[in-house]
């Protein structure tokens, strides 16, 4: 099993790279990417954990010595917020940058299962799959959003006010991964929530990106958090590729397109990538009137990614 971290030099790659190092079965190879001339160095400081995962780093410009014959790559390469900024943003940054990955991911790892964290991920995915598809190497059941981040988020705020073990709490997290399109469904969480109390920790979640940017006053976003998102989501990746049953995690990924063409919500993985797409279950009412108001924000996220490609 090969494993690989696109951005690995960057504040979510290196938090990434440790929790995979230290947190992959046995056997498997981490491979380290970042334009960083440090990437090597990462890798090096990362090989001195005594886990039987081997680690290998790579820089300079063509990620490809690092993707040849990878299972699963995660995609942290990009621009991150600074105060003021919305995801959408980066978009002019790191539109190319995901272009440019995912087409060495199309020539030199075709099969593997790629999660895309780097934002916004409502736009970047969608640009990821036209890259896929103009290689003519697509297939949806392999290409994720990674959106964990809400997801841990909502147990954790959940947890705090009901003063529970987030650890035995979970909220799943439908729609997009940006402002309105993010939709915890609490009235899943085991928790009576009435419409204002709902309303509020809705909103907390859909900040809570912005509450880290700007509380970092200019020193980037959520890194460490993501971090242990990104690592929860990889990791689970390969647990279905090793035949591991039950494997669920919410994450945006293609899938009937009913509401739209990429959709976040609960998703049973398999060793192909998607197993199966799982039904969100019923939505309160408050929760329906916030996904009918996301949509239209997140179709046109979508529209944007598409349309940089074509
Ligand atoms: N999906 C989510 O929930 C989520 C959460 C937080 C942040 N993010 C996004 O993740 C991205 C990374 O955030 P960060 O805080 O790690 O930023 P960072 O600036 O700390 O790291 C980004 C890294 O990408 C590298 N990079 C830039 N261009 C590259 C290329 N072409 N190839 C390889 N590496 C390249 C940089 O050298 C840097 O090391 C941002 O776009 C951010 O918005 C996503």
């Amino acid at each position: 099993m090969k494993v690989v971290v696109l951005g690995a030099a960057g504040g979510i790659g290196q938090a990434l790279g440790l929790l995979l190092k230290t947190d992959l079965p046995a056997g498997t190879e981490l491979a380290l990417y970042d334009i960083a001339p440090v990437t090597p160095g990462v890798a090096a400081d990362l090989s001195h954990i005594p886990t039987p995962v081997s680690v290998k780093g790579f820089s300079g410009e063509d990620p490809s010595p690092a993707l040849v014959n990878a299972d699963v790559v995660l995609i942290s390469a990009g621009m991150a917020r600074k105060p003021g900024m919305d995801r959408s943003d980066l978009f002019n940054i790191n539109a190319g940058i995901v272009e440019n990955l995912v087409s060495s991911c199309a020539v030199n790892c075709p099969k593997a299962l790629i999660g895309i964290i780097t934002n916004p991920v409502n736009t970047t995915v969608a640009i990821a799959a036209e890259v896929l598809k103009k290689k003519g190497v697509y297939d949806p059941l392999r290409l994720f959003g990674v959106t964990t981040l809400d997801v841990i988020r909502s147990s954790t705020f959940v947890a705090e006010i009901y003063d529970r073990n987030p650890k035995e709490i979970s909220v799943p997290v439908i729609g997009g991964h940006s402002g309105i399109t993010i939709l915890p469904l609490l009235s899943q969480s085991g928790f009576k929530f009435s419409v204002e109390d709902a309303a509020a920790m809705t909103k907390r979640i859909q900040n809570a990106g912005t509450e880290v940017v700007e509380a970092k006053a200019g020193g980037g976003s959520a890194t460490l958090s993501m971090g242990q998102a990104a690592a929860k989501f990889g990791l689970s990746l390969v647990r279905a590729l090793n035949g591991e049953k039950d494997v669920i995690e919410c994450t945006y990924v293609e899938g009937s397109g009913e509401l739209a063409r990429f959709f976040a919500q609960p998703v049973l993985l398999g060793k192909n990538g998607v197993e199966k797409i799982l039904s969100y279950g019923s939505l309160s009412e408050f929760e329906q009137a916030t996904l009918n108001d996301a949509l239209e924000t997140l179709k046109s996220d979508i529209k944007i990614g598409e349309e940089f490609i074509n």
